[in-house]
């Protein structure tokens, strides 16, 4: 047969694949999630989060020691506190368990990029991301007011020595509000990566369980974004960078590889993607019973995260990716 294309042709060698390959995952593109609590001592497992735990202080250390030692290159740290209010009190405390973790680890590994998340919901007693009012089971969360103490939140976690702030409120104005306080707080330096664009998604119900955030009543629907909107997503994401983000991120990651694609073209900053906890355990559990290959799974996963635009991978998986890019089995 005469054919003058044959595409086939660069894909019969490993070696003419490999010349040809237009995306790679490499361990510097990973962001790895921990999970600091008060409440425990050494390790717990999440057990809707296989391989995952939540962390004593000391456990948190080491962890993230053995990440960098394997080239993972920054931390993103959630907190529990042990006690939790009204007021998300503990979220802006000096000595509460984020700071602490961050001025111990910044200084045991200096280099080491640690990432803080702010926002509320794990230091709130009702698990919203702001200040919230109830009538009957509906949540009123209050904007501006919850701004207010995500600000303190923030310049809580500079002064600690955080790197990068990470907000995921999705509250307005809050990025805007945030850089003016780091700044007038004496730190210009202090980076912001914005969950630009965060959905009211499903695949939050692991996370939940290890943060110990779901909300007590309501849902989250009045601040994160609705599933089927797609241009609201560059909206917000076009506010938050007008505001003063240097880094946006969407999440979750795979259901909305297309709004990855979106922001990264149509902003072309340093674009992060969440794969979150739902996407971690439907892997682990499909793993688990046999039915998928998890090494094969998550590496094409995470460079289909590459392909839709993704600089950097939040991902409970980033040690054992390190691991298998290195050539581990
Ligand atoms: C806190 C926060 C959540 C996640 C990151 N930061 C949960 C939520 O918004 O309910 C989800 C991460 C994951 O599912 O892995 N606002
Ligand atoms: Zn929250």
């Amino acid at each position: 047969m005469h054919l003058s294309k044959r595409p086939r042709r660069l894909r019969s060698s490993p070696t003419l694949r490999d010349l040809v390959r237009e995306n790679a995952v490499t361990v510097d593109d990973l962001i790895l999630p921990l999970f600091v609590s008060e409440k425990v001592t050494g390790r717990v497992p999440v057990a809707s989060m296989p391989g995952v735990f939540q962390l004593s202080e000391k456990e948190l250390i080491a962890e993230a020691l053995a990440a960098h030692d394997e080239g993972i290159s920054a931390v993103l740290l959630f907190g529990i506190p042990e006690v939790k209010d009204e007021r998300a009190s503990q979220a802006y405390a000096k000595d509460g368990v984020v700071q602490r973790a961050v001025r111990v680890l910044k200084a045991a590994r200096p280099d080491l990029l640690v990432i803080t998340d702010v926002c509320l919901c794990e230091f709130m007693s009702h698990g919203h991301c702001g200040i919230t009012h109830f009538h009957g089971d509906q949540a009123h969360v209050e904007n501006d007011a919850s701004v207010e103490l995500l600000v303190k939140t923030a310049v809580s976690h500079a002064e600690a020595g955080a790197d990068i702030v990470a907000p995921s409120d999705m509250m307005d104005g809050r990025i805007g509000a945030m850089r003016t306080g780091l700044d007038a707080a004496g730190f210009q330096d202090t980076i912001i990566m914005s969950y630009a664009a965060k959905f009211a998604s499903a695949h939050y119900g692991p996370f939940r369980d290890a943060a110990e955030s779901a909300p007590a009543a309501g849902d989250r629907r009045t601040y994160q974004m609705d599933a089927a909107n797609a241009r609201e997503a560059l909206r917000e994401t076009a506010l938050d960078i007008e505001e003063g983000a240097d880094l946006v991120m969407v999440k979750p990651g795979l259901p909305y590889l297309d709004i990855l694609w979106r922001v990264k073209e149509r902003f072309g900053l340093p674009t992060a993607v969440y794969n979150v906890s739902g996407e971690y355990a439907m892997v682990k559990a499909a793993a688990q019973a046999g039915w998928l290959d998890e090494r094969a799974t998550v590496l094409e996963q995470m460079l289909a995260f590459k392909r839709a635009g993704a600089d950097l991978i939040i991902t409970y998986w980033a040690r054992q990716v390190a691991g298998w890019l290195a050539g581990k089995k």
